[in-house]
């Protein structure tokens, strides 16, 4: 062997020393936990393709953040499941709306021990199901919702929300946000924008979360980014930064590691990634044939997440994870 010996075991000898020169680490406090929360329930029920996971009641949610907590993780992502729908997607900005009155019911009992979340889109209470306002010729109007995505983020910080986080992908909705919170005097309610979302074929399971389908079996494809592009991801990112996004996102997670690390290098605002519910979905699956050890398995997809670069990670393992971290 040349000299001077270069020997890389020699750090990897003992868990200590692993531990010791060990560049990323992953604890409860990258972890996110989303949470799904229905109105009209009065019983939690589970999501057959997120197991461990259930569409709960506000007393059921006020329990899972418990739980939560008591794992140190302390970061939640509140989505909403209407008891109806309809064309514009009431719910979403109702101050009465499922996820007002859980954002409330949370506030009320963590205050600032926990840092409440809740996504801002309208295809959870729209009854055709897109992200949007759809025009009578069935496209959907960028700026007619981008009104409406203004006064969820007023009605969501009314409710306590500290950070709203907006999904749908309309081309403006970071500015129209920051007004419409601004116009009321929520100055300190933080934006966190999913700025690059890819039309995944990895978000089923959660439609069968939230129940949503599209009408007429149509897709996202006009809002959400397309999977062949990679420095589009950068282009939305900066118009996002630029328009005043505190935190941004890239979605999914294990399929955009390129993207999560671009975004890394080349913005300076805190950035996340969503491991989204059908990575989850893959890993659990697998792992109840036996076939791979699933927390191993999620432990090294996160771990490989924060490595890429995100400060932070969306999770459906956050709860189990944050145990053994
Ligand atoms: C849109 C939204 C979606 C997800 C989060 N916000 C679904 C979609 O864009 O169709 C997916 C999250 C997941 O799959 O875990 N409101």
């Amino acid at each position: 062997m040349a000299f001077p010996d270069e020997r890389p075991r020699r750090l990897r000898r003992t868990p200590a020393l692993r531990r010791l020169v060990a560049e990323t680490t992953l604890t409860p406090d990258d972890l996110v936990a989303p949470l799904f929360v229905a109105e009209g329930h009065r019983e939690p029920h589970p999501i057959t393709s997120l197991p461990g996971h259930f569409q709960h009641t506000v007393d059921s949610l006020r329990r899972e953040v418990r739980e939560l907590v008591a794992r140190e993780v302390r970061s939640i992502i509140l989505f909403g499941i209407p008891a109806t729908k309809d064309e514009f997607g009431t719910g979403a900005y109702d101050d009465n709306g499922i996820v007002q009155v859980a954002l409330r019911a949370l506030r009320d009992e963590f205050g600032d021990e926990i840092v409440l979340m809740a996504d801002l889109c309208l295809d959870e209470y729209t009854s055709h199901g897109h992200c949007g306002v759809v025009t009578a010729d069935g496209r959907v109007d960028n700026d007619a919702t981008l009104e409406l995505y203004a006064r969820a983020a007023v009605a969501q910080a009314n409710a306590g929300a500290q950070i709203t986080a907006p999904s749908g992908m309309m081309d403006g909705q970071v500015a129209a946000i920051r007004r419409g919170l601004d116009g009321e005097g929520h100055h300190d309610t933080v934006i966190l924008a999913y700025a690059a979302k890819y039309a995944s074929a990895l978000y089923g399971p959660f439609r069968e979360a939230v129940g949503v389908e599209i009408v007429g079996g149509g897709d996202r494809k006009t809002y959400q980014q397309d999977p062949a592009n990679r420095r589009e991801a950068l282009r939305e990112a900066r118009a996002d930064v630029e328009q005043g996004a505190d935190i941004i996102m890239v979605k999914p997670a294990m399929t955009y590691l390129d993207i999560v690390s671009d975004l890394r290098r080349e913005l300076d605002v805190p950035l996340c990634a969503y491991h989204v519910s059908g990575e989850y979905a893959m890993v659990q699956a697998a792992a109840a044939q036996g076939w791979i050890d699933g927390p191993a398995v999620a432990r090294e997809q996160l771990l490989a997440v924060r490595r890429a670069g995100a400060d932070f990670v969306l999770t459906y393992f956050a709860k189990d994870l944050a145990e053994s971290l």
